[in-house]
């Protein structure tokens, strides 16, 4: 599963910064720069962005904690990863960023090592939820939070509705004329398996965050989830 997950990232690397910016009407930087501002991350902090893909949300992270901060931007697909890398240029107003391939079921750092951390589009994506929210809560300092933003299912019927019609229809349509039609219908029943934000705060107090909130933005269609270590 994990190894299927990861192929379908390869095979969209080309196109997956262009296919976001048209999928969403350009409102997926809005949403991120949301994570990384409730992540609380602040200047001179080592910060990590789980599952970073191109490196979007780990790039807003460097501005955020500037020269004197660092970040790690970690994802298994090697083709996002470089394209990450060929995204990255020395300034003196931003972190160094470190490119690292891994797991994030299986994160290659300490104990309470980072000051804040990211996951955008991640979670959903990873075979076992608790375990990857284990991992976060193990690498994190106690007193930071990290900010993951995710897909949500609305609780509204007609949301829910509207958002289904755009995943099976607008989506997959622009994805197919992008030669990537498997690859963009997976979205919608990796969608059904999410826990909704009521369920993933449940687990992530079960795994030991003392803090946890869902807050729905983008009329509740996502969301962002925001844990604290205590
Ligand atoms: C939808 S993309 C999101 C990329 C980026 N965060 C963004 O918001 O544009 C999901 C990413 O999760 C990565 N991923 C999924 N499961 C993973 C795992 N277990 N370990 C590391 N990366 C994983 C994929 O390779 C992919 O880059």
């Amino acid at each position: 599963m994990s190894e299927e997950v990861r192929a379908i990232f390869n095979r969209i690397a080309p196109v997956y910064d262009k296919l976001n910016d048209r999928l969403s009407f350009g409102q997926h930087r809005v949403w991120k720069e949301m994570a990384v501002k409730w992540s609380q991350a602040k200047l001179g902090d080592t910060c990590i962005d789980l599952c970073c893909g191109s490196g979007d949300i780990s790039l807003r992270l460097a501005r955020r904690v500037g020269v004197m901060g660092k970040v790690y931007g970690v994802d298994f697909s090697s083709n996002l990863l470089a394209v990450a890398a060929s995204r990255t240029q020395y300034s003196y107003k931003q972190a160094p960023i470190a490119w690292v391939e891994g797991d994030v079921l299986d994160l290659p750092f300490e104990d309470n090592y980072f000051d804040a951390a990211t996951m955008g589009y991640g979670l959903r994506n990873v075979t076992d939820i608790p375990r990857c929210l284990q991992e976060i809560y193990r690498v994190l300092k106690v007193g930071a939070s990290c900010a993951i933003l995710d897909f949500h299912r609305p609780q509204n019927s007609m949301m829910r509705t509207f958002q289904q019609w755009y995943l099976d229809n607008l989506v997959v349509s622009t994805a197919t004329q992008m030669g990537l039609k498997n690859e963009y219908a997976y979205i919608s029943p990796s969608l059904d398996r999410f826990p909704v934000g009521s369920e993933q705060v449940a687990i992530a107090r079960q795994v030991g965050f003392a803090q946890a909130t869902h807050y729905p933005i983008a009329n509740d269609m996502m969301g962002v989830l925001v844990v604290s270590k205590f």
